[in-house]
């Protein structure tokens, strides 16, 4: 794993737009895996800067995004896609076939998955996978005592994500309680990943997936068996390292 510790949260944001903008230099056709969460913005606010100062295009770059709550409609201001269209999507040049998300409304849960994992391997695979992490040390919605050999699978939040994500709601019920995610191995079939975080609430999290052992209750710590992984940490969530 190859660690990078910045002072605050714009240089976290800063350093992985320019790995992404790298990454859309060397191939401007380049499959990216995205996330959503607070962490994200500032680097999707910073590749649109790029964009307009024409750095960079997103016309033939193809995206998947992690995932999606379930039976939360896509105009829902709290659904993945809404944030997405919101924080990058509207911003830029990016082609709307290109975009892929889950469909959290679909009534088919099992083809949607399926689907979704196969859609991945026909555009050839990830090039690049951006990653928040959950205090709990989920990725995407990967909770806790996942199956590492899951693909992309409806999962049930714990109710440490449904508090934490109920920031975003009126109310606690409001959260949805079932997300559709790419599972850990969707993830780890990604070429390279890239894991945000910043504040002090992640700092043990991030000593888990990099220090701890390898296990299922920290879904992040799987990542140590990656062969091409960079954490940008600011100083609070790298402060247990
Ligand atoms: C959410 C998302 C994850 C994200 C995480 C952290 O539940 N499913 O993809 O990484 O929680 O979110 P935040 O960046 O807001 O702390």
């Amino acid at each position: 794993m190859k660690i990078i510790i910045t002072e605050n949260y714009d240089e976290m944001s800063i350093k992985a737009a320019r790995m992404v903008s790298s990454q859309i230099t060397l191939k401007n056709n380049s499959v990216l895996g995205l996330a959503t969460g607070s962490t994200p913005e500032g680097m999707y606010r910073e590749l649109i800067n790029m964009y307009n100062n024409k750095e960079i295009s997103f016309n033939d770059i193809i995206t998947f995004n992690l995932d999606e709550y379930y039976n939360l409609e896509k105009d829902n201001t709290e659904s993945y896609d809404y944030f997405m269209r919101k924080n990058l999507f509207n911003h830029i040049d990016i082609n709307k076939k290109n975009i892929h998300i889950p469909n959290g409304m679909t009534e088919d849960i099992d083809y949607e998955c399926i689907n979704y994992d196969n859609m991945i391997k026909s555009k050839g695979g990830i090039d690049m996978q951006i990653l928040g992490i959950g205090g709990n040390g989920h990725i995407g919605f990967n909770e806790p005592n996942i199956n590492f050999e899951a693909t992309t699978h409806l999962v049930n939040l714990t109710e440490d994500t449904i508090e934490a994500n109920s920031r975003f709601f009126d109310s606690i019920e409001e959260v949805p309680t079932k997300a559709i995610s790419m599972g850990v191995k969707t993830i780890m079939n990604s070429r390279k990943i890239i894991l945000l975080a910043n504040g002090k609430g992640k700092a043990e999290a991030i000593y888990n997936a990099v220090k701890g052992k390898i296990t299922p209750t920290h879904p992040a710590s799987v990542l140590q068996l990656h062969n091409d992984v960079t954490l940008i940490l600011d100083k609070e969530a790298a402060a247990l390292l």
